[in-house]
């Protein structure tokens, strides 16, 4: 056990959460290694790039890099230097350009989640790889009407894609209101989850742990561990929210503060929303305005149940339960001291997606999401499957015809939560566990509960190509939980 300095203490004890939520973060109390983490330091935010002129150009080189996570030193994957990579500000109706140089020791390519733009040619393509020392140019063209909101980029080369965001290869994207909504500050916060060894490395992940999807030791926001900042009482702050962890579910809360949802993955709400509680699973974000009243909040992560492995009892190799994490991790803490200020403009009306509850449905399909023993039983020989298949790039497992709206039943057979993502066509929710929804609801990674069920429809109005859906716990996708999907 190392000694807390002085330092800590003080910042400990001054935010008012001592030895309970620094130590549900995992860290100081146990360090082994030289650099104690650092928690509670000022929040920093991502590197910007903004567009002009309709047009953004970047150049995102993934290479290793000797960076710090929650302040301590750490050999990570890297988008220019940093991670998470630099944040790319948009606007509906701009062009993207991307040149992808991989200075990785393996393959990688690029995935911009969430964005609906053409899959095809060196657009949103999955399917290219990019070698070794290799470069790609990734040109994405957004349409005039794309819904503001909060997106992300992240490697998709089949079968690494869980290593690679572990290491810290993601990065926030943001498309901008098309009229402003008042706030004192924005903050993005990119919130990620990874495990270090006592020499900054981040270690193998035991095929166990890959089964049930990794959760790594340190949960960051901004590769931050607890960063704080500050507000005055009534100011309203905006925040991006980002869960980018493999396989981690955040049921988020803000003690003490008003949160109001303004929207979730692509897409607002008519109107905002006041929420007690959040769940991101993973690769799904979150819009929030939080005005601040006096008194410090911290936001935390609660425990989440998703399942376990068939045939196991309780959570399953690699979950965390609440036996073995403290629940209530903080993540992030919004100090609010000061004069209060005038309560700002109220909201502008918001532009919905749409609802296709009343629409004509032209094709019904049942996808099954399933884990099962392989040959020869054993964990390592779990196979993960939709309708009973592997990932096999060479096969299209659905065919769409364009300009159709389509409704699909995602059934989950395991005893496991997935959270199920299309890439591109953006779902709406309509029935979940056979609760019809209320109103109009849409995503980009839904989650099907272990053994429930849930209807989707999506509309196929514009771009064709191929692309995939699969399971957003990364591991799950690597193994082989995606199919391949062409509108045509
Ligand atoms: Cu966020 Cu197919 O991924
Ligand atoms: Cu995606
Ligand atoms: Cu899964």
């Amino acid at each position: 056990m190392q000694p807390v300095s002085r330092r800590q203490a003080l910042l400990l004890g001054g935010l008012g959460i001592a030895a309970t939520a620094a130590g549900s973060a995992g860290l100081i109390w146990t360090l082994t290694s030289r650099e104690p983490f650092v928690t509670g330091s000022e929040l920093t935010q991502p590197p910007e790039e903004r567009s002009t002129n309709g047009q953004l150009q970047v150049r995102l080189e993934a290479a290793p890099g000797q960076i710090r996570l929650a302040g301590r030193p750490a050999a990570a994957l890297c988008y220019n230097g940093s991670s998470p990579g630099p944040t790319l500000r948009i606007r509906a109706g701009d062009v993207l350009k991307i040149m992808l140089v991989n200075n990785l020791a393996q393959a990688t390519n690029l995935h911009v989640h969430g964005l609906h733009v053409s899959p095809e040619g060196n657009g949103d393509n999955v399917f290219i790889a990019v070698e070794p020392g290799g470069t790609f140019d990734y040109e994405y063209k957004l349409p005039r009407d794309h819904p503001p909101g909060v997106y992300w980029y992240h490697p998709h080369h089949h079968g690494m894609v869980a290593d690679q965001v572990f290491a810290g290869l993601f990065g926030a994207i943001i498309v901008e209101d098309p009229e402003p909504i008042e706030a004192s500050v924005e903050r993005v916060l990119v919130i990620s989850d990874t495990t270090l060894d006592t020499l900054g490395n981040i270690p193998a992940v035991p095929v166990m742990e890959r089964m049930m999807g990794r959760e790594g030791e340190l949960i960051l926001v901004n590769g931050q561990s607890n960063p704080q900042f500050t507000a005055r009482p009534g100011q309203r702050e905006r925040w991006r929210i980002v869960n980018t962890c493999v396989a981690r579910y955040l049921r988020l809360r803000l003690d003490g503060q008003q949160m109001q949802l303004l929207g979730m993955d692509s897409g607002r709400f008519p109107a905002p929303e006041t929420v007690e509680e959040l769940l991101l699973t993973p690769g799904n974000r979150a819009e929030l305005l939080v005005t601040a009243s006096t008194g410090d909040a911290v936001l935390r992560a609660f425990y989440q149940n998703r399942g376990s492995m068939p045939g196991m009892m309780g959570p399953g190799f690699g979950a965390r339960s609440p036996a073995d994490q403290p629940d209530g991790a903080a993540l992030a803490t919004l100090r609010v001291s000061g004069e209060p200020v005038a309560s700002p403009a109220s909201v502008p009306a918001q532009q919905a997606l749409g609802d296709l509850r009343s629409a004509a449905v032209a094709a019904r399909r049942q996808i099954v999401l399933a884990v099962g023993m392989g040959m020869g039983g054993g964990a390592g020989m779990m196979r993960f499957t939709i309708n009973g298949k592997e990932f096999n790039e060479a096969r299209t497992d659905t065919t769409v015809a364009a300009g159709n709206v389509e409704e699909w039943t995602l059934t989950n057979t395991s005893p496991m939560d997935h959270p199920f993502h299309l890439h591109v066509w953006p779902m709406q929710i309509i029935e979940e566990n056979g609760q019809a929804t209320k109103t109009a609801i849409w995503q980009d990674v839904v989650n099907v509960r272990a053994n429930g069920r849930v209807k989707v429809r999506v509309d196929f109005r514009d771009f064709r190509g191929r692309s995939v859906y699969h399971c957003h716990i990364l591991d799950h996708e690597d193994v082989g939980m995606m199919s391949a999907i062409e509108v045509r």
